[in-house]
């Protein structure tokens, strides 16, 4: 293990079909003014909405809505949010939905108390919340981000052309969660797929660094195994609820700061895919699909040896690729590295993502402005020159 590390993760998860009996225990913890966040509708629906006012009524408490939050929430709805939070001085942010509204919560929760504007505070300088933090709690409809149990709030800013991830301490995370994976199961196969992507590159972003000897990713390892098996079931049944149970279970695994504790991470793919969901506005997870292989082929290219081992660790453990090529003989360390890229590029066929910026909405005018507006981390088998970073982007359109 590399360094010193604390590991505390104060999420209390609820998991399972009858999951949100346990909301009200929970409400009962907080005073009487509850901000209900929630998306574009979906949770009135599907009757989570209905089943979650039902708790909130019977605990007495009075709801303040708050819906309309978008896929990647931007700068103007958060500091709406933050206004209703003030003119009610609630006590507690409910987020029902995806990652979206987890993030948004959070973000309008270190940002209520707050003196300043809380894009040019946290997304700008990076400033941690130094006031009042208003509690927040989850009630989770899609599988992806991790945001149920991590302290992460990624925020659009339109005008600039930014979406930046603030990740927050602990006092942020949500205080509960209700992981019930029925209530993911009128997800649209896209959003499923998307997610599905998005949890297994938080794993790959934490896997893909470092040459030392490390138990996270022979965790990592399991979990992308399990993923790729229950996304095959859910890709054909998605009603089956082992399949979906799983997934939701990993996505809460992938990234609630376990598998991160004693190694360096790398993240690029995320800033890529990010700097493009500001010029389109994409589904998060299909932007990932779309940078991945691009990135990770340059890498095994360029990278060194130490990368090149690990990806074909990854071949070997993860897809079950055979150090022996057809003719009997042991293959090169590159050419497993490059076969395993292979089984994940048919695996991710095999579900139906955008492989490309171009189906995204970006096009060649684009690249140096989602360039310029990728942000550049160390953590990885490479740093990357801006040049490098647009050429791997012209690769993903
Ligand atoms: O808005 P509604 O009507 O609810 O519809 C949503 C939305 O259109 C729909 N949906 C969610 N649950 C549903 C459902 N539709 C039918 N049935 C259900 N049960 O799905 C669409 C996408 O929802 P969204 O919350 O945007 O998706 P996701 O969970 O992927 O969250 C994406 C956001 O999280 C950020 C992303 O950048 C993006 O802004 N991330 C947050 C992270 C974190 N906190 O650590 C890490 C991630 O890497 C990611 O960056
Ligand atoms: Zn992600």
């Amino acid at each position: 293990m590399r360094g010193s590390f604390t590991y505390c993760n104060p999420t209390k998860l609820y998991f399972g079909k009858s999951a949100l009996k346990n909301l009200a225990s929970e409400l009962e913890k907080y005073g009487p003014k509850v901000q209900l966040i929630y998306g574009g509708g979906s949770i009135k629906k599907n009757g989570v909405y209905d089943q979650v006012c039902e708790a909130l009524t019977a605990c007495g408490k009075t709801v303040i809505e708050d819906g309309g939050v978008m896929p990647n929430p931007t700068v103007e709805k958060l500091r709406e949010g933050v206004q209703i939070a003030r003119d009610n001085d609630v006590d507690l942010l409910l987020a029902v939905g995806g990652g979206s509204c987890c993030d948004y919560a959070k973000a309008v929760s270190v940002s209520v108390h707050a003196d300043d504007d809380p894009w040019e505070k946290y997304y700008v300088r990076f400033e941690d919340p130094d006031c009042e933090i208003v509690p927040v709690g989850c009630v989770l409809t899609m599988a992806g981000t991790g945001s149920e149990m991590n302290g992460g709030a990624v925020i659009t800013n339109h005008e600039t052309k930014q979406k930046i991830g603030h990740v927050f301490g602990t006092e942020v995370m949500p205080k509960f969660t209700v992981l019930n994976p029925m209530f993911t199961l009128s997800l649209p196969h896209y959003q499923m797929v998307a997610g599905i992507y998005d949890i297994f590159n938080h794993i790959c972003e934490q896997y893909f660094s470092g040459a030392d000897d490390n138990v996270s990713d022979y965790i990592s390892e399991g979990l992308m195994r399990s993923l790729i098996h229950s996304s095959r079931i859910a890709n054909i049944d998605p009603e089956d609820y082992e399949a979906r149970s799983n997934i939701m279970w990993t996505a809460t695994w992938a990234l609630n700061t376990l598998l991160s504790r004693g190694k360096s991470t790398d993240w690029m793919v995320h800033m890529l895919g990010q700097a493009a969901g500001a010029y389109t506005d994409a589904t998060h997870g299909m932007t990932l699909a779309a940078v991945s292989l691009p990135y990770y082929k340059y890498l095994i290219r360029t990278a060194g040896e130490a990368c090149v081992a690990k990806f074909a660790r990854f071949a070997t453990e993860v897809w079950g690729i055979s150090t022996e090529g057809e003719d009997g003989l042991i293959r090169s360390q590159a050419e497993i590295a490059f076969a395993g890229l292979d089984a994940l590029e048919a695996w991710m066929n095999e579900l139906g993502l955008v492989m490309s910026l171009r189906e995204l909405g970006a096009d060649e005018d684009m690249i140096d402005g989602i360039a310029a507006s990728t942000i550049i981390l160390k953590g990885g088998y490479k740093v990357l020159s801006r040049e490098e970073v647009a050429e791997i982007l012209k690769e993903s359109l």
